[in-house]
């Protein structure tokens, strides 16, 4: 490691003293008041049903609010809508149809700007496109896209036919790909032929190929072409299966009524790590979901007209679905896409694109910030970002010392920032500050927003008192919370409502303070958070089992100055086998091509040994203490104790 922890370090920065009041200007024109707070506490259900009644346009009014049969919740149940007319139709009804939603970068600099009208255009003849491939309402359609305008389309098509969309991250190798396929049994995958990343093109339709070798209910595969005209190398298509979207859309009707659908209607699933090899389905269903993110996106990141907004995560993680599809859209916003990674052509490239296009508003992971404090202040010096008047954290505790770098760097030392805590199952933003009415403090995400009641408790379920620390809970149903997991309803009360029965427990330790601010610990289950992206310990042991040359495997995530926590593994090889340099490397690709580069383990080690307890469950705190070099507390429950001492002995982890 290059830099010295201390200069970069997580928890090294002791800032709970420093506080950041809201500024006269924020708050005099913000869209969130103070108010809403005692409002929403007064009467919860009756505070969401208003929001919905001034943020949602409904093609049938509900009557019922929420029906809450512990853990099922049903919300805005006799209502109807079309989340595709609530994102575009409604819009381009009120004139603003030449209202800019996307101005597009790709990484190879190409532009587009796309519309309003153009959403309306392009979502209705891609509704029409997927009716064609057979899609109807109820049926479920896998997407794997790279960071074009037509991915949000294509989601907005489904969510027109009622068909929902399951979008699987570009980065994913086709056995995800296949097994997410495979668990929503999709009719339909709509595809690309790559995109452009660092500085390359990479091949998206040689990964669907394989993928749908496996995956018989895909009868029609749309293919979306990227790759820049002129440039070398072909794409495979199946005749009968494939069709090139630039074939097949534009010739497709025109108009596709958004017809009316039940509130309850699944929008789509989205695939996460849990604490089991097996990603869940989580699913998430119309109009709470879209209230969730219509009144969040508002609210916290207090959106206006002239805005022009950019959230820079990907649309295969929830933050892309929430806060570049669903929430933005709604609120009829001017957004910046942009398709490829920060440091190409040079780690001035975000910065270029906020002067450029006068973003105001500028929403990123803890990772990304880091990894622009360690690229040096020039950077973001070069350029001109007085545009910016919003900043947004999301996926992972922010460092106070990444906030306060945040804030004076980018944000010219005048903007606030929302530090946002929620997770995939949420749907939507749950804890975090009001702008222009929320104190802020460095590394903490301060408050449950209006309707939103949570809790940190201990051990037995009950309150913990100010100043301490125990489990994050969540204590009364919300509109855009997860309505199960598909295909299991039993592990979604096993996974989230056993734990403390009555209480949603989300998998995170938190502490609030003597002034009641929450600050969020991380997870607390055998979920690892690298680079804002969640991976499961399990997920991770499986692939390296899955290796001809393992007999066993043990997986943990250690503290890491950029990527919050990076994996380091402990290999126990098959007798006879070599541990030599060449075959730990080909064990991180093996991971790799399983589950995705995210998920190679920075480190790993050869052990002869892992420490288990008696009933044979491996250790893995233990794993972290030898990981992260520090002094070992209890062992007694170790079945072998001397088993530490042989494995710190085989990684030197105790010298780091
Ligand atoms: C973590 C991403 C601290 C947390 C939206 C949660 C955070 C998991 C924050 C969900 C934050 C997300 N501060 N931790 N502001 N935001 N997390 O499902 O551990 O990809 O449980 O959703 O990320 O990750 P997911």
């Amino acid at each position: 490691m290059g830099d010295a922890p201390e200069q970069h370090g997580i928890e090294t920065f002791q800032a709970e003293g420093l506080s950041f009041p809201p500024d006269a200007s924020t708050a005099a024109a913000a869209n969130a008041r103070a108010d809403l707070y005692e409002r929403a506490s007064a009467d919860p259900v009756a505070f969401w049903a208003e929001q919905a009644r001034e943020l949602l346009t409904w093609r049938r009014p509900f009557t019922k609010t929420l029906e809450w049969e512990l853990p099922f919740a049903k919300w805005f149940d006799d209502g109807e809508l079309n989340v595709s007319e609530n994102c575009v139709d409604r819009h381009v009804a009120a004139g603003r149809g030449d209202k800019v939603a996307f101005h597009w970068i790709g990484e190879p600099g190409d532009r587009r700007t796309v519309t309003y009208n153009d959403l309306l255009r392009e979502v209705q003849k891609t509704a029409n496109a997927l009716k064609a491939l057979g899609v109807a309402k109820g049926d479920r359609v896998a997407i794997y896209m790279p960071m074009v305008p037509e991915v949000a389309i294509a989601m907005l098509a489904c969510a027109r036919l009622g068909a929902a969309h399951s979008v699987v991250f570009s980065g994913f190798p086709a056995n995800a790909l296949a097994d997410r396929i495979n668990d929503a049994t999709a009719k339909v995958l709509i595809t690309a032929d790559g995109g452009y990343r660092k500085g390359n093109f990479f091949e998206l339709k040689p990964i669907a190929d394989e993928a749908l070798k496996s995956s018989p209910s895909v009868t029609g595969v749309l293919v979306y072409q990227r790759r820049q005209p002129g440039t070398a190398g072909t794409t495979a298509m199946q005749a009968g299966r494939d069709h090139w979207w630039h074939e097949f859309v534009p010739g497709q009707p025109a108009e596709c009524p958004a017809d009316p659908m039940p509130a309850e209607q699944l929008l789509y699933l989205l695939y996460t790590s849990g604490t089991t090899a097996k990603p869940k389905g989580i699913m998430h269903t119309s109009a709470g979901y879209l209230l969730g993110a219509t009144f969040t996106h508002r609210a916290v990141f207090d959106i206006k007209p002239d805005d022009v907004y950019w959230c820079a995560a990907d649309v295969g993680w929830v933050t892309g679905h929430s806060y570049i599809v669903y929430g933005p859209l709604s609120n009829g916003a001017t957004q910046v896409m942009y398709e490829g990674t920060p440091d190409t052509p040079a780690w001035d490239r975000w910065w270029s694109i906020v002067e450029e296009l006068k973003v105001t508003i500028l929403y990123c992971a803890p990772t990304a910030i880091r990894a622009f404090m360690r690229q040096g202040d020039e950077h973001p010096q070069g350029h001109d970002l007085s545009s910016l008047r919003l900043l947004g954290s999301v996926g992972e505790p922010i460092n106070p010392e990444a906030w306060l770098w945040y804030r004076e760097m980018i944000g010219g030392n005048r903007t606030p920032i929302v530090d946002t805590w929620w997770q995939t199952e949420t749907g939507s933003i749950l804890i975090s500050p009001l702008p222009g009415v929320t104190t802020t403090k460095p590394g903490s995400a301060t408050f449950p927003l209006p309707g939103v009641s949570a809790d940190v408790v201990d051990d037995s379920g009950a309150s913990v008192p100010l100043g301490s620390g125990g489990y994050l809970t969540l204590t009364k149903p919300w509109p855009s919370m997860l309505r199960g997991i598909w295909g299991d309803p039993e592990r979604y009360k096993e996974t989230y409502w056993s734990r403390f029965p009555g209480s949603y427990f989300a998998g995170d330790g938190a502490r609030r303070d003597a002034d009641g601010y929450y600050w969020l610990l991380g997870r607390v289950d055998d979920v690892m958070n690298v680079s804002a992206h969640r991976i499961s310990t399990i997920e991770v042991e499986s692939a390296l089992v899955d290796h001809h040359s393992v007999a066993e495997a043990a997986v943990v995530g250690k503290s890491d100055p950029l990527t919050g926590q990076a994996i380091v593994g402990f290999v126990i090889l098959k007798k006879g086998i070599d541990p030599t340099p060449a075959l730990l490397e080909e064990l991180r690709a093996h991971v790799g091509k399983n589950i995705g580069a995210i998920a190679k383990p920075k480190h790993l080690e050869f052990v002869p040994e892992l420490p288990k307890t008696r009933s044979g469950k491996i250790m893995r705190r233990l794993l972290r203490d030898i990981a992260e070099g520090r002094n070992l507390g209890d062992v007694t429950t170790l079945a072998d104790s001397s088993i530490v001492e042989v494995i710190r002995a085989a990684t030197g982890a105790a010298d780091e």
